[in-house]
């Protein structure tokens, strides 16, 4: 059956239920009229209730809550390992639900593959053989499958180790192995039941790494199950918090950081690395001292006094980043009666692109007494990070910014010297020319 409605989405799941036990469809009948779970608990455990989202092509889709909260339930409902109760759920339009074994199978095998937490690695099998084993079941010969598999052991840092057997392989390592064996299937869905969460915290770190490049590198759909916020917040596009069975918020890292729905998820936020979950686009703000280049050297004057900064950024037309310019060269310029910005214009001394995690921001921040410049792909100025709001993004304070106006870098040049000087050589014209960009 084909939902055309849910077509676009990798998954769909709408107003699923899983209950465990005697009587689940009067569990789902009474919590549909509002009893809640413990309610229910005579005719079973209801350990999904009523979820519903949509998972994007492409995108890491992290589920998170406490142990016990229905993850595991859930995502084994994604591929049809674990009965749905009730609802549906669609994988690229096509509902799964009330699918026969030998369908659900082939889902399994064309279209999504699992890793878990305990690496299920077959023990009496080489490791090439076992990162070859959905090829396997996939029915591609034995060359090739060796032949991708073994390519694959290369690219998770295993070459050399396809002839060992698992047990021979640390824990990081077997999971690697799961990980490879995972991306050599091919599928376009990957399922990953806290798969991390068995590894020491340095060696986990290296596989959400290896993962969020291998999800760029190739653009697959990933479901990621943890109970840890800083995993989730790491790997996540957007988390799905979940509760005693339901879904209680769904949202980007940056939602969930900065605006948890409950006390709940507010729990959880305590304890996240920030630095490693903000990006420079989410806690850039406005650009104030940028000046057109076109609007000359008297503007980006006036707008350094009024700033009261030694710096500006410098615009073209296009809002395209050319530069900066210090407020001493311009008084210069005012003074030789130069109309021309570009004589003084000096190299952005950092730049980023909104996507950069703040944790790599500290370090241009103390190199240069300007705001970091955050550019789009079109080089266009969309945004600063002065240090100040740096700082505040990480004890989630407010930079005050928008009131107090950020004083970096000081200026060099009197602000009295500068109107001066703008006086004794401004005509009423030229006064009126300039605007901040
Ligand atoms: N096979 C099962 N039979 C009965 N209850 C189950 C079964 N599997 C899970 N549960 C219950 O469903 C709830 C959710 O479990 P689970 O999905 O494993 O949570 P999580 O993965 O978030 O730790 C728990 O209360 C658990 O005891
Ligand atoms: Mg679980």
């Amino acid at each position: 059956m084909n939902n055309p409605a849910t077509e676009g989405f990798a998954l769909s799941v709408g107003h699923a239920y899983k209950v465990f036990g005697r009587r689940p469809k009067e569990a789902v009948k009474r919590l549909r009229n509002g009893a809640s779970r413990d309610e229910v608990r005579p005719f079973g455990t209801a350990a999904v209730i009523d979820a519903s989202f949509d998972v994007n092509v492409g995108e890491i889709f992290v589920v998170m809550g406490l142990s016990g909260s229905g993850k595991s339930t859930l995502i084994r409902m994604l591929n049809g390992l674990g009965e749905t109760t009730d609802g549906s759920i669609t994988v690229f339009g096509h509902e799964i639900v009330g699918m026969s074994d030998a369908e659900l199978r082939e889902v399994r095998r064309e279209r999504m593959s699992m890793v878990f937490q305990h690496f299920a690695l077959f023990p009496h099998r080489s490791v090439l053989d076992n990162a070859a084993y959905g090829l396997e079941v996939q029915g591609v010969g034995l060359e090739e499958r060796r032949t991708r598999a073994r390519s694959w052991l290369e690219r998770v840092g295993l070459k050399g180790w396809e002839d060992s057997l698992p047990g021979e392989l640390s824990g990081g390592m077997q999971q690697r192995v799961g990980l490879a064996r995972a991306f050599a299937a091919d599928t376009e869905i990957l399922l990953m039941d806290e798969a991390f969460s068995a590894l020491d915290p340095l060696i986990r770190r290296e596989m959400q790494e290896l993962l969020v490049e291998l999800q760029q590198e190739l653009g697959k759909t990933i479901v990621f199950i943890t109970h840890d916020l800083n995993e989730a917040m790491f790997l996540g596009d957007r988390i799905a918090v979940m509760r005693d069975g339901r879904i209680v918020q769904l949202g980007t890292p940056n939602d969930i950081l900065t605006d948890p729905a409950n006390d709940y998820v507010a729990q959880f936020v305590q304890d996240v690395d920030r630095a490693r979950v903000l990006t420079a686009g989410d806690v850039m703000e406005p650009p104030r001292a940028v000046v057109a280049a076109s609007a000359g050297p008297r503007a980006a004057l006036r707008t350094m006094r009024d700033l009261q900064t030694a710096a500006c950024f410098v615009t073209s037309s296009g809002r395209k980043l050319l530069g900066v310019v210090r407020d001493k060269d311009m008084l210069r310029l005012v003074r030789e009666g130069s109309a021309d910005i570009q004589d003084a214009l000096k190299p952005t001394p950092s730049i980023v692109s909104p996507d950069q995690l703040i944790a790599e921001l500290f370090e241009l921040a103390v190199e240069s007494h300007l705001p970091v410049a955050v550019v789009d792909e079109q080089d266009r100025l969309i945004g600063v990070v002065p240090r100040v709001t740096l700082l505040a993004s990480l004890a989630n304070l407010p930079a005050t910014t928008t009131e107090i106006p950020i004083i970096e870098p000081t200026p060099d040049v009197p602000s009295a010297i500068i109107t001066q000087t703008l006086e004794e050589t401004g005509s009423a014209s030229t006064e009126t020319e300039g605007s901040l960009a």
